[in-house]
């Protein structure tokens, strides 16, 4: 069974076809068509951390595909109420996938493993693959294409670095990652990536001025993340120099474009005339969440139509 735990379970070739997909799906909806390709089908969000972006692209992204998405909080008692076999062969005999916001990426593995339906992570503590794609999609539009571009990450290396440094990866395209000492990307995904793509070009520095000289795209996320608010305010002093301000911004070509994936903590890890400010694409790369899970969730469940509609 296809499942989308992060971007090692699907090839360059599949991440491209999910890319075309969604550009095609995304100018239809342009042109005020909306067809029906996962009529009937129906997708369970099982979300255990809040979420705007998530939440809201998987459900009207569903609708628009003519299916119908049901989100699961807290009350269904994933984890707690009855065995993890259970709970997923019970879910399986309802829907056609479920999205999974997990707290630890093992419990989306667990999910996955029953092999009852296919899984899609929405975000766990190792990788955000929904994200990257969304991602990627931006800088295609926004660049004409992502062939050779550099995307330079400002910040921690987790979640959302990860799934960026994989994804640049399998498309070749060069990415950095500058953050503090103690704030890398971590270990056993690094090892995993540069087994499955050697010739990789990721690097991680220091200096985040010197990274974003040949930037195409500057990316950051949150110093702290969902689950980590213990250590706020460590964070805060280790990131101090890590803000994506005037001055950085100042220090990459002109053309430069900025990326968060948001929630953003404003005068954190960004400052309001770097959000607000010409070269910042955030508000269209929310968008594009929705637009580039369309193209996902066609792949996984209307393998039939891309056969028929996307070169
Ligand atoms: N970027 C992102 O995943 O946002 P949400 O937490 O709102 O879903
Ligand atoms: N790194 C952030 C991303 C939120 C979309 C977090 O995990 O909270």
């Amino acid at each position: 069974m296809q499942h989308f735990l992060s971007l090692f379970d699907i090839s360059p070739d599949d991440l491209q076809l999910i890319l075309r997909t969604a550009g095609v799906v995304k100018k239809k909806l342009a042109a005020g068509d909306r067809p029906n390709i996962l009529k009937n089908q129906v997708i369970a969000l099982l979300f255990e951390k809040p979420s705007l972006r998530t939440r809201v692209s998987f459900e009207a992204g569903m609708a628009q595909l003519g299916g119908e998405s049901l989100f699961l909080g807290s009350d269904v008692g994933w984890g707690k109420r009855e065995a993890p076999s259970d709970f997923t062969n019970v879910l399986g005999q309802f829907v056609d996938a479920v999205v999974c916001r997990a707290k630890q990426h093992a419990k989306v593995e667990l999910l996955a493993s029953f092999d009852a339906m296919p899984v899609i992570n929405g975000l766990t503590d190792l990788c955000h693959p929904c994200q990257a794609l969304a991602d990627i999609l931006t800088i295609e539009e926004v660049f004409g294409s992502y062939v050779g571009k550099h995307l330079v990450f400002v910040g921690d290396g987790n979640n959302v670095a990860q799934s960026l440094a994989l994804i640049c990866a399998m498309l070749k395209m060069r990415f950095t990652l500058a953050c503090p000492d103690g704030y890398e990307m971590d270990s056993d995904w690094m090892a995993k990536l540069r087994a499955a793509y050697p010739n990789a070009e990721i690097e991680s520095v220091r200096d985040p001025a010197a990274a974003v000289k040949t930037a195409d795209a500057i990316y950051t996320d949150v110093w702290t993340s969902m689950g980590q608010e213990a250590e706020m305010v460590a964070r805060r002093q280790a990131f101090a120099d890590f803000q994506l301000n005037k001055t950085l911004l100042a220090a990459a070509p002109s053309s430069a474009r900025v990326l968060h994936c948001l929630p953003a903590v404003r005068g954190e890890e960004i400052t309001d005339e770097v959000i607000d400010g010409d070269q910042s694409v955030i508000v269209r790369q929310a968008g594009n969440r929705m637009h580039a899970q369309k193209g996902l969730l066609v792949w996984l469940l209307g393998r039939d139509w891309i056969a028929k509609n996307v070169v």
